[in-house]
């Protein structure tokens, strides 16, 4: 395909991209929520009442500081390459690789690239089909398929749900809670936490309905939905020197800082640090970098993006792991903790939180999501709106919300290749042969963490700006940046 016609093809997925997810003020109030829930009757792990303060009744100095990384819309080598010039060399206080969430849609996917990040221990979630907001159970629910066939993600490792747009309703919510979801991630928590009225709640369930965006969408709050065990992951605003006037939600690179009339990174910096703080030395809420990465990609074919801004968003993440207990992690992470909130001396024995290998010898060939054995077993679907690589078999027509997973489109002299069963792990899978390579613990996954310590490793020392420059931070310190 020649290379403008790909270009063409790409960019109705980075115009999608640019008014995804703004925020401009409040968007809950307290009387708005009308919201009660007795701590006493809803209890962890399967309940948690919407609070400000740490769940398990923990101290905020017990407590770690998460700064989940979610990614939304297609998965391509451009998004990957964006989100890797950001975690790729960063370590966690227990010597892994931070994960991230990826809140997937299908259009323009690269179904090979999702199962390679699913394997390299990212999370997969669901965004959609075809990036639809308030959008119907076929497109939920196709998405799930079509990762399943086309990706080999297993049904349920995908847990969570973002709306497109973070246009959701209470029907949305009820169409994950009926399709075994655990948790949504749609809701903006806007208003500061210094400000008395904060709406930052820890990630809780809809046992006693929302507490989020009660001004913003018809139908939530006062009790309403009411979804027993299902969870809302709010996403945590950043917020300017206007405060509650001055929130940044997703990219908050892409907006100009206290009413500016141009992006300065300097400005987008210091506010960020200014939110991160007031988290921090608070109640420790998650903090969260909500990205759109084609948007930093360097490698998306025709788009210049700002050097400055790529080393601005490290100088942000080198700062904040230079600080005592700070993690990066994914929902599926943030949520394992809060479901089992441990303080921080113990969080080595947390599963979620280690980094688990799965052993396959190098040499051996198998379309498992490790690109090193899947090299040369990939097939090519080279469908005219966006080509894709699977190791799954293409499908005989595009995935459709309506057809999910068509059938399998066989090459002569070919068998059809094997979908991923129930009772095997991915990278174990071998499609081609339709063998499970691992049935057993002694052959599956090892644990490469460390003792949990200070992230001393993976800091990128970027050098951001074009000179020495400062800033003042929260305790008045002047602190490079
Ligand atoms: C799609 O995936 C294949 C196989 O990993 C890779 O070679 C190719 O560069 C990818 N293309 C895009 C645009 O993601
Ligand atoms: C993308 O979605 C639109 C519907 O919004 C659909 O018409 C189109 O065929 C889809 N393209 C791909 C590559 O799935
Ligand atoms: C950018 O913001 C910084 C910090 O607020 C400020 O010192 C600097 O003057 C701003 N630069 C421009 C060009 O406005
Ligand atoms: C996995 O399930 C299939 C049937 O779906 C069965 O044939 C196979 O023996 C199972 N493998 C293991 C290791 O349980
Ligand atoms: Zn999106």
């Amino acid at each position: 395909m020649h290379p403008w016609t790909l270009l063409l093809a790409l960019l109705p997925a980075l115009v999608v991209a640019q008014d995804d997810g703004t925020i401009n003020g409040p968007t809950s109030s307290a009387s708005a929520a009308g919201y009660s829930c007795d701590p006493n009757t809803c209890k962890l792990p399967t309940c948690n009442c919407a609070s400000t303060s740490p769940p398990g009744g923990l101290s905020p100095s017990e407590v770690p500081q998460f700064i989940v990384f979610t990614a939304d819309d297609a998965v391509q080598s451009y998004t990957l390459d964006a989100v890797n010039q950001f975690l790729a060399q960063r370590k966690n206080p227990n010597g892994c690789q931070p994960k991230m969430t990826y809140f997937t849609s299908l259009n323009y996917t690269n179904y090979t690239l999702v199962t390679d990040w699913y394997v390299a221990g990212n999370e997969i979630a669901d965004h959609t089909m075809t990036h639809v907001g308030s959008p119907p159970a076929d497109e939920i629910n196709g998405n799930l398929i079509a990762l399943n066939a086309l990706a080999g993600i297993p049904m349920e490792a995908i847990k969570g749900f973002r709306a497109p747009y973070l246009n959701y309703t209470p029907e949305t919510l009820q169409l994950l809670k009926q399709a075994e979801f655990t948790y949504d991630s749609s809701s903006s928590a806007s208003i500061p936490v210094t400000d008395p009225g904060t709406d930052a709640y820890w990630p809780y369930t809809l046992d006693n309905g929302m507490a989020n965006d009660c001004l913003a969408v018809e139908g939530l709050c006062k009790g309403q939905p009411k979804l027993p065990g299902f969870w809302e992951i709010p996403m945590y605003a950043y917020f300017d020197d206007r405060g509650v006037n001055g929130p940044h939600l997703m990219d908050p690179w892409l907006d100009t800082a206290n009413g500016a009339s141009t992006v300065n990174d300097t400005a987008t910096l210091v506010y960020m640090k200014n939110t991160f703080t007031a988290h921090y030395t608070g109640n420790r809420q998650p903090i969260g970098l909500y990205t759109h990465p084609i948007h930093v990609s360097k490698t998306y074919p025709g788009v210049v993006v700002s050097q400055s801004t790529i080393d601005m968003i490290n100088a942000f993440l080198d700062w904040a792991q230079e600080q005592q207990n700070v993690w990066i992690v994914s929902n599926e992470q943030l949520l394992a903790w809060v479901q089992n909130p441990v303080p921080v001396s113990q969080l080595g024995n947390l599963d979620a939180l280690k980094c688990l290998t799965p052993q396959v010898e190098a040499t051996l060939q198998i379309c498992n999501g490790i690109p090193q054995n899947e090299a040369g077993l990939l097939s090519h679907c080279d469908f005219p709106d966006f080509p894709f690589y699977t190791c799954y078999g293409c499908p005989s027509v595009e995935p459709t919300p309506e057809n999910p997973n068509p059938p399998q489109q066989v090459p002569t002299g070919q068998n059809a290749r094997y979908r991923l069963p129930a009772n095997c792990s991915t990278p174990f899978w071998d499609p081609i042969a339709g063998d499970c390579i691992c049935t057993s613990s002694t052959c599956a996954f090892t644990d490469d963490s460390r003792p949990i310590g200070v992230s001393r490793t993976g800091l990128t020392r970027v050098a951001f700006g074009t000179h020495p420059d400062f800033v003042v931070d929260m305790y008045s310190r002047m602190v490079p940046i």
